[in-house]
């Protein structure tokens, strides 16, 4: 008999928003069951805040939603902190995931100076507001083909961000600097992997990516042409497509 295809969760980045995950949802929805939740604090979700929330809080939230929709058999896609947070669920929870997909992220912990910056990020997002935020960020999440391509794709992500809670947003970078290192737990991933990336991410070296495929066993690295952080709208036609035909084993 054939096997059922998974469920689809998407889990967005920081500090933005399900809405990040539009072009995949309309597209993947057609041919599959999609989830695509606005973690806790962000978008419409106005859950209550701890002061840091970490990778597996988030992680237990989704297990919760899942388990409300009754979900037995899912993929996770996470871009970037999304991804810190599908490497969480998978290590809780080995059992329910099918497939993983690693977009625009990385497995080490943020080193000291990384840390410092987070707690800067957090008490900014209070002290400045997120516009500031969202301005000074979006020059860093696009490729410099997509800020200069004259689309409105620079205007629509200022915007996402600006528009996040500033506690979200606090708890969140308190919660990535607490997160562990996992470039050793990437050997353990028995799951079909797909690693993705843009050629000009510039929060996250290719370097990174190809380690991650690397360490784990039998994944693929795809390196998306034009692409920078937010891979997915910036090139959706191939995250989708590269997206879809790993969706095909199901
Ligand atoms: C994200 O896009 O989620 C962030 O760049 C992740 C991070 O700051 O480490």
């Amino acid at each position: 008999m054939a096997q059922r295809s998974p469920t689809l969760l998407f889990i967005h980045g920081f500090p933005l928003d399900s809405t990040l995950w539009r072009p995949q949802m309309q597209d993947l929805g057609r041919t599959h069951r999609v989830l695509a939740p606005d973690l806790r604090g962000f978008g419409a979700n106005a859950g209550d805040l701890p002061e840091a929330m970490t990778m597996e809080l988030y992680a237990n939230d989704l297990k919760d939603l899942l388990d409300h929709e009754r979900v037995e058999d899912v993929v996770l896609v996470g871009l970037s902190m999304g991804g810190y947070i599908a490497m969480s669920f998978l290590d809780q929870w080995p059992g329910m995931v099918r497939g993983l997909v690693l977009a625009n992220t990385r497995a080490g912990a943020d080193d000291k100076e990384g840390v410092k910056a987070r707690m800067e990020m957090a008490r900014n997002a209070h002290d400045k507001g997120m516009a500031v935020i969202a301005k000074g960020m979006v020059p860093k999440l696009l490729s410099d083909r997509s800020l200069s391509s004259g689309t409105k794709l620079a205007s629509e992500v200022e915007a996402m961000i600006a528009r996040q809670r500033p506690m979200a947003t606090a708890a969140a970078a308190r919660g990535m600097a607490q997160r562990p290192d996992r470039s050793t737990w990437l050997r353990n991933v028995k799951v079909p992997t797909l690693v993705l990336t843009g050629e000009q991410d510039k929060l996250m070296p290719l370097a990174t990516s190809q380690a991650m495929a690397d360490a784990i066993r039998g994944a693929t690295l795809v390196v998306l042409r034009g692409a920078g952080h937010l891979s997915n709208l910036e090139r959706p036609d191939l995250f989708n497509q590269h997206l879809a035909h790993f969706m095909n084993r199901w």
